[in-house]
């Protein structure tokens, strides 16, 4: 009984603080942004690289956790790795991705840069194959995972065939992910 009573008042507190802390990240990150340049190059710039390093970031996070949960053979524990991949994949990474892009566009835009550029190229390439690896592989395949876990149970070996088979795709899609970063932190070929 005491332990509920003394959780209850913390968690009632960071849902106020976790909001605070993200204003003034924000508010700071514009006030740093306004004063570079004082065009939107800077805040289209911020957006994009701190939603890369949320997407990224966190698929490189899945990607650590996924070889360990491979390597432990527990069945239950690869199973949570790839429903926590699909639920944060589906709901943040799509959008923090389709954003990404448009803050890209938006800079080339914006800063007339011009699209005729290999790291701009290689850029939009990289962004359509990971949507294409989502559309035509992970997607499907997460619906083969759920028919399988229904029919069969998430510890059948025909549903971790299946798992293993996403976590192998994604892990091909982060290191393409990761290739666009080399490539429009050092522009190659501009
Ligand atoms: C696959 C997704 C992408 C990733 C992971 C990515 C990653 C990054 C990173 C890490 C930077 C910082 C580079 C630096 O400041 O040295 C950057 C900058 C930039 N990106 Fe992307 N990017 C992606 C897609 C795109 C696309 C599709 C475009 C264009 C349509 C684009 C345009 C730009 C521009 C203009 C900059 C700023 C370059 C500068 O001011 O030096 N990016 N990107």
């Amino acid at each position: 009984m005491e332990t509920t009573s003394s959780a209850a008042p913390a968690n009632s507190r960071s849902g106020p603080l976790t909001a605070a802390l993200g204003l003034i990240v924000l508010g700071v990150g514009l006030w740093f942004a306004i004063d570079a340049y004082g065009s939107w190059y800077p805040i289209f710039k911020w957006a994009h690289v701190t939603l890369v390093v949320f997407w990224v970031g966190g698929g490189l996070m899945l990607t650590v956790l996924g070889l360990r949960a491979e390597r432990s053979e527990d069945p239950r524990e690869i199973g949570m790795i790839a429903a926590q991949a699909a639920w944060v994949g589906e709901r943040f990474f799509a959008p923090a991705g389709g954003l990404v892009l448009l803050a890209g566009i938006g800079m080339v835009i914006n800063g007339h840069l011009g699209w005729n550029h290999f790291w701009i190229i290689a850029g939009l390439v990289g962004y359509a194959s990971t949507m294409v690896v989502g559309v035509a592989f992970l997607t499907p395949l997460a619906k083969k995972v759920a028919a399988s876990m229904q029919a069969r149970g998430p510890e059948h070996p025909e549903t971790i065939a299946l798992i293993k088979r996403i976590l192998l795709v994604a892990r091909v899609d982060i290191a393409v992910l990761m290739l666009v970063v080399a490539d429009m932190v050092t522009k190659p070929f501009s």
